[in-house]
This record gives structure tokens, sequence and C-alpha cells, in this order.
């Protein structure tokens, strides 16, 4: 009779397939990463590719929207000199900018030289609803009057905050010809806070953040026209 041999080494004469088992496992992880990956950078480089093209447009409309408001602040025939050209670059915390933007000067022809007209401000509330709102705001040298206020972009909520913009509703038009003392300082509000400008119903926080702004930026006016009006003398064409 013969003796079967201890089966020790049993379990080892799997080794192999286990070996092959687990290099198959990781090839078939690695090449599923590296399709996953490549997935993944096609993914981020269209989506990177689509912010770069839509931060273009909306930099040149915001641009467009600001050349259109300039001139419907100050309308050709009222300036003599190209508006476009007469600029000096501007940063002021206290409009709450926050970058570089352009401060605009129309001029006009008196007794043979060009008289300082308007300074049109590039001005950011950044207490609004929803966050900023970029307007311009043109102020008169000569008795530092409201030519004009243009709200240039914002987030408010459509139906809503969206009252500041002149395509919806012309409230925008009621600051022209004010200035500090027209009304007094405690009128620079809306009517809830005891001001004089209107505000709109069930949204008093986008009218009283832009009023109070255009207040703040008629106060920057009278504090710094002198050395902005010099810097432009001075700028070099
Ligand atoms: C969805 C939603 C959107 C709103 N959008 C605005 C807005 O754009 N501007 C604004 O002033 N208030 C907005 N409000 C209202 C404000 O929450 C707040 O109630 C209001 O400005 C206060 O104004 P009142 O004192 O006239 O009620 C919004 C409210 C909700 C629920």
């Amino acid at each position: 009779m013969t003796e079967t041999p201890p089966n020790d080494d049993k379990p080892n004469d799997n080794k192999p397939d286990d070996a092959k088992k687990t290099a198959s496992l990781l090839s078939s992880i690695s090449s599923n990463s590296a399709i996953l990956g490549f997935f993944a950078f096609i993914c981020t480089a269209i989506i990177a590719g689509t912010y770069l093209g839509t931060e273009e447009n909306i930099i040149e409309q915001q641009r467009q929207a600001q050349l259109k408001a300039l001139y419907q602040i100050v309308p050709k025939n009222q300036h003599d000199n190209d508006l476009l050209d007469d600029n000096i670059p501007f940063e002021a915390e206290a409009l709450g900018h926050r970058k570089s933007q352009t401060l605009f000067l129309a001029r006009k022809d008196q007794q043979g030289a060009q008289q300082p007209l308007t300074l049109i401000y590039p001005v950011t509330t950044r207490d609004g609803y929803s966050g900023d709102i970029d307007f311009i705001i043109g102020i008169n040298i000569d008795d530092a009057s409201i030519a004009g206020v243009r709200v240039i972009s914002h987030k408010e909520t459509p139906g809503l905050g969206d009252k500041i913009d002149l395509r919806k509703s012309d409230w925008i038009l009621d600051f022209n010809d004010r200035r500090l003392g027209d009304p007094d300082i405690e009128g620079w509000t809306v009517k809830k806070d005891g001001g004089i400008f209107d505000g709109f119903t069930g949204a008093t926080i986008t009218p009283r953040a832009l009023t109070l702004s255009i207040a703040n930026a008629l106060r920057y006016h009278h504090q710094n026209v002198d050395s902005l009006l010099q810097r432009f003398d001075a700028r070099v064409n």
C-alpha cells in the first residue's frame, strides 16, 4: 500500500496563477487610470478654454457698455475733445475699485482753449444685494452737479433690483443735476431711510447701495477734483 505524500505544499501550486491575476489587475488599473486621466485632462482643457473665451467676451462687453454710457452722459455734440483719448489710469479704494480703472474727462472749447467740462468716474459699490454694482458717474466741473449716472454691470435680481438699469426703468435719471447740498446730507438715501430717492418695492438694498455710493462719489469729487485735473494736465500724450 502506497502512502499519499503529505499535501503541505498544495497552496503553493496556485502561486503562479495568483501572480498572473495580480499582474493583470494592476495592468487593468493602470490602463483605466490612464484613460480616466486623459479624459480628465481633455475636460479640464475644454473648461479652461471656455472660461478664457467667456472672460474675454465679458470684458469686451463691459468696455462696449462703458463707451455707450459715456456718450449718454456727455453726448458727442456737448463736448469738443476726443473723450476716449482724454483719460488717465485711476484706482481709488474709496470708490470701491478692486483694480485699476480709467477716468475720463470731457472738455469744451471756450475762448480758444479747451476747458474741463465733466469728469466721468468709474465707481463700484460693494453693497449690492448680489455683490458688486459697477457704474459710471459724470460730474460737471463748474458746479459739481451730476451730468448722469449709468450702471455698467450688476448681478441684482431681475424684476427686483435690476431697476437700476436704464433699460429696465428710468430710476437712475433722478440723480441728474443733483449735487451735494441738493438734497441736504440727510436726503441722500432712499425714502424708506428718510431720504428723497425712491426705493423699489420689496428690494431696498439695491437702490440704497447705489444712492449712498453716488453721494460718496460726489464727496470724493469735492475732495479730489483739483489734483485729478492736475494729473490730466501733466499726462504725457
Ligand atoms: C430671491 C430673492 C432675491 C432678492 N433680490 C433682491 C435684489 O436684487 N435687490 C434687493 O434690494 N433686494 C432683493 N431681495 C430682497 C432682500 O432680501 C430684502 O428683503 C430687501 O432688499 C429689503 O427691502 P425691503 O426693506 O423693501 O423689504 C431679494 C430677496 C429674495 C428672496
